[in-house]
């Protein structure tokens, strides 16, 4: 049984005052809070394992170690991939992104074309911008129409013989939108193009199968997930992995060096220079783990229901427009009230408690689409609740009141 109540206990977060208020917090696209349980674990590797790992005889070095390579596995069961040296550790989605679009600058030719879409966050645009620079490659979109969609039969048309590389988040930062990754990932594949996904948003809402997506890389942050920021992960197919060049330069990633040639070390290693952030990474299994323990089949639900609920209620406001209709979408809703600036709005909301984000949310293509500086965006998680919603809500109408 699902017991909202029961599960905030779990944030200690979510019982301070914010401006006198109790806090209301929104923001979890931009970063989720963290559970006592995954606090305890990043506690308990302070108090009794902090060494650095993969390089000492001692009993220390040995304990973090496997700490690390148990999260490491833990993550690749979760994520179901096929090889548990597949999921390398980075800090964190653009890291990954920035792994990739490194590689390929020595894959890609003068003329070659990549995929990217509408609805991309800035770093999954910028990283492929500079590698069309280094590259000479084409960088093309896939359009999106009002509702916030992709347009798919543009997608086909895009796609051709030229088509090396497709890369689309799996949902939408500042809209919301879940994209057809299945379909998206078919298509790539059936014009010979390898693709990535970038699933920042959709991991604290849905548990992605990465081999039965058949997706050649897939990247998300911890700290969407209730876990830590500054670690995440990349998945690469094994085949990709190892025709992709190291990206950074360091110990540990190397087999032998001399100074007349450096070979370079197996999965995952390869692509893991320097000491890595060791705490994070053995706290992003503990957070999966918490995650798990609540279960995403009823995360999805209860978002639903949330996202459902607030709906309804913002709309029920005049002059307020939301941003992003798709059918299939998860709990985040930009929005809009005529006439008024979202920074604005956002500032009177953090008054009365409520944390949201403002602005154009790192996806300015969105934005000039809708010919707007910005939205309201209120995001939500499995431990908000109909009552914050009705706090929003009422934040709102004070808000209109005082800015119109
Ligand atoms: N990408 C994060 C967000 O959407 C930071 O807010």
């Amino acid at each position: 049984m699902f017991d909202v109540e029961k599960i905030r206990k779990d944030f200690p977060i979510l019982s301070r005052k914010v401006n006198g208020k109790p806090l209301v917090y929104f923001d979890n696209a931009a970063t989720s809070q963290t559970p006592q349980q995954v606090i305890d674990v990043i506690v308990d590797y302070y108090h009794n394992y902090n060494a650095n790992i993969h390089r000492g005889v001692h009993t220390l070095s040995q304990e973090a170690t496997d700490l690390y390579e148990q999260s490491r596995q833990k993550i690749q069961k979760h994520f179901n991939a096929k090889f548990s040296h597949e999921i390398i550790f980075t800090s964190g989605t653009t890291h990954g992104i920035n792994l990739v679009a490194n590689g390929f600058s020595s894959i890609l030719k003068k003329g070659d074309d990549i995929i990217v879409s509408a609805l991309e966050h800035h770093s999954n645009i910028v990283p492929w911008q500079m590698l069309c620079e280094r590259t000479g490659a084409n960088l093309k979109v896939i359009p999106m129409n009002d509702e916030g969609e992709l347009v798919m039969s543009a997608y086909d048309r895009l796609l051709s013989k030229n088509t090396k590389l497709v890369f689309v988040n799996h949902i939408s930062n500042a809209l919301g939108t879940i994209n057809p990754i299945e379909y998206i990932i078919e298509k790539a594949h059936d014009s010979g193009a390898a693709i990535l996904i970038d699933g920042a948003q959709a991991c604290p809402h849905i548990k992605p199968d990465l081999q039965g997506l058949d997706v050649d890389f897939y990247v998300a942050s911890a700290h969407k997930m209730c876990g830590p920021t500054g670690v995440g992960m990349l998945y690469g197919k094994e085949a990709w992995l190892k025709k992709l060049p190291p990206y950074q330069g360091g110990g540990e990633m190397i087999a032998e060096v001399t100074f007349e040639k450096t070979t370079y070390a197996d999965l995952p290693h390869k692509f893991e220079a320097g000491t890595p952030n060791i705490a994070g990474g053995i706290v992003f299994g503990a957070a999966i783990d918490y995650m798990n323990s609540i279960g995403f089949d009823t995360i999805a639900k209860y978002e639903n229901e949330l996202l459902q609920y607030a709906s309804q209620k913002l709309l029920a406001i005049e002059g307020l427009k939301i941003y992003g209709t798709a059918k299939n979408k998860t709990s985040v809703i930009s929005f809009n009230l005529e006439g008024i600036h979202p920074y604005d709005v956002g500032s009177i909301l953090d008054k009365l408690g409520i944390a949201v984000r403002t602005g154009h949310h790192c996806a300015q293509p969105i934005m000039d689409y809708y010919k707007i500086p910005g939205t309201i965006r209120a995001s939500f998680a499995f431990y908000n609740t109909k009552a914050e919603i009705d706090t929003l809500v009422e934040g709102v109408k004070k808000a209109k009141m005082m800015l119109s």
